[in-house]
């Protein structure tokens, strides 16, 4: 983290978990715990049908609330799907985007371009995600993949908007399967992302945008995880279930950056 320059970030992402009751419970219990003094953006990205509740919930809070998907079409004959403004009407400031766990549904890097634009568009700030699987890391290809999805993932995202980008760096085989990557190899890969965006826009968009790890992160390894100068927070899937959990992980980040 390096709060000098860049928001931190500890954001939820609740995948296909929890009813809009079972919501409501959580965030009771939740706002009871929430440490007053944070040093960090909280956001939770939930199911479309619990948005309603995320938000009534949190409304006196600075919480946000995100979706986990979008279309990137502003409306029309595209049953089951959602559209940013929607998102956005229903009082959602984040969404998610290109989470592999959708690319491995067919999402592929254009879509998750269009997505972006779109979301951008709508004034909603996109938590793009990217990451390699296991073939990929041990073949040695980590930093070239990661580049070129990031780059495909930006195109034609304009200088002036690029700082509403939040990046997530999930590397697939780290996803929810409690063997998280090492500060140093999160690190390592985070480093390289600022690296292309300083190289697509200019040194300054690389200070100030944020990005952050997402891929077992837990109560446990939050703290030196956030230690790493270029890790901003985290995009948390299982340990963004249990209040106690997720409190920790934000309490992890209230730690002293460069
Ligand atoms: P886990 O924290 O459950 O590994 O999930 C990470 C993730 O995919 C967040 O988007």
């Amino acid at each position: 983290m390096n709060r000098k320059y860049r928001k931190t970030i500890i954001a939820g992402n609740w995948k296909m978990n929890k009813t809009p009751s079972e919501t409501k419970e959580f965030m009771t219990t939740f706002k009871s715990i929430l440490p007053k003094g944070r040093w960090c953006d909280v956001v939770f990205c939930v199911p479309a049908v619990c948005i309603p509740a995320a938000v009534r919930a949190m409304r006196e809070t600075r919480v946000g609330i995100g979706g986990e998907n979008m279309n990137a079409n502003a409306s029309g004959a595209y049953t089951g799907e959602i559209a940013a403004n929607m998102l956005v009407d229903a009082g959602c400031k984040y969404v998610i985007i290109g989470h592999s766990e959708r690319r491995a549904m067919g999402e592929t890097d254009a879509d998750v371009n269009a997505k972006v634009l779109a979301a951008l568009e709508a004034g909603l700030t996109p938590i793009m995600c990217c990451g390699e699987s296991l073939e990929q890391r041990e073949a040695g290809i980590t930093e070239e993949w990661i580049t070129m999805q990031i780059k495909a993932g930006l195109l034609n995202v304009p200088e002036d908007k690029i700082r509403k980008v939040i990046i997530a760096y999930e590397p697939i085989w780290a996803i929810g399967t409690g063997r998280t990557a090492t500060p140093e190899q999160a690190e390592e890969v985070c480093e390289s992302i600022r690296t292309v965006i300083r190289k697509l826009y200019s040194s300054k968009n690389a200070r100030a945008i944020s990005i952050l790890y997402g891929g077992s992160m837990n109560e446990k390894n939050a703290f030196e995880l956030l230690a790493q100068p270029d890790i901003d927070g985290g995009l948390i899937g299982g340990a963004s279930l249990v209040p106690e959990k997720f409190v920790q992980i934000i309490e992890a980040a209230n730690q002293p950056t460069a």
